[in-house]
């Protein structure tokens, strides 16, 4: 591994949708972006994920949903938070769904399934940093919203996360982050049960 790749992986941060503008990728920086995002540990090549490329047109459609469901499940809603809810998928240029879907009963454990559609989604984040973009990994509550993901034609898959993709216009401070001594542990044995 070169050192601009071990200092890519050291200094990744994520950038916030709402400060993610134009332009994102163009059609081949996607393809280029997809393909590093696809090449995930995938135990018993089941392929358990698929990925959405969600365009304008998808996102302003699926704002629509989101303030729709929104102002139909509270009861005295603001028109600001409808607004925010409508703003909610089209903060950035590109929009990327990652779907875990899973095989139930297979010989692979659906945990390890799910394991794999996150590395997608990692990937996914590395990619977009390593081509100077920045990225965003998102669940909240239209991940998990029956009638979001019906919607989007993944009515019995899972929503691994929403992948924003955009220009930064600014590069945020590190957080906080464990060190390495505080997660990690050494085991020499030996067993004792
Ligand atoms: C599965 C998953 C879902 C997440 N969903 C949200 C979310 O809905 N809202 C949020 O603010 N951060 C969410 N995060 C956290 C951000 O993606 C990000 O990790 C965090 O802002 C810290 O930035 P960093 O990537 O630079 O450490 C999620 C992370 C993961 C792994």
């Amino acid at each position: 591994m070169t050192d601009a790749t071990l200092d890519l992986l050291r200094t990744r941060r994520s950038v916030a949708a709402r400060d993610l503008v134009e332009p994102g990728p163009d059609e081949a920086q996607l393809e280029k972006l997809l393909e590093a995002g696809l090449r995930v540990p995938d135990h018993g090549k089941l392929g358990p994920w698929r990925i959405q490329i969600v365009d304008k047109n998808g996102q302003a459609a699926l704002g629509d949903l989101y303030a729709r469901l929104f102002a139909e499940t509270y009861p005295d809603p603001r028109p600001e938070q409808i607004e925010l809810e409508r703003k909610r998928p089209q903060q950035a240029p590109l929009l990327l769904i990652v779907w875990s879907v899973r095989q139930a009963g297979h010989k692979i454990p659906e945990f390890e399934q799910i394991l794999s559609a996150g590395a997608v989604c990692q990937n996914l984040l590395l990619a977009a940093h390593a081509m100077g973009f920045a990225a965003n990994w998102l669940t909240g509550w239209p991940a998990y919203d029956t009638h979001v993901k019906a919607a989007l034609g993944h009515a019995r898959d899972d929503i691994a996360g929403f992948i924003f993709v955009g220009t930064p216009t600014a590069q945020p401070e590190d957080r906080p982050r464990k060190s390495v001594a505080q997660v990690t542990e050494r085991w020499s044995g030996p067993v004792e049960i």
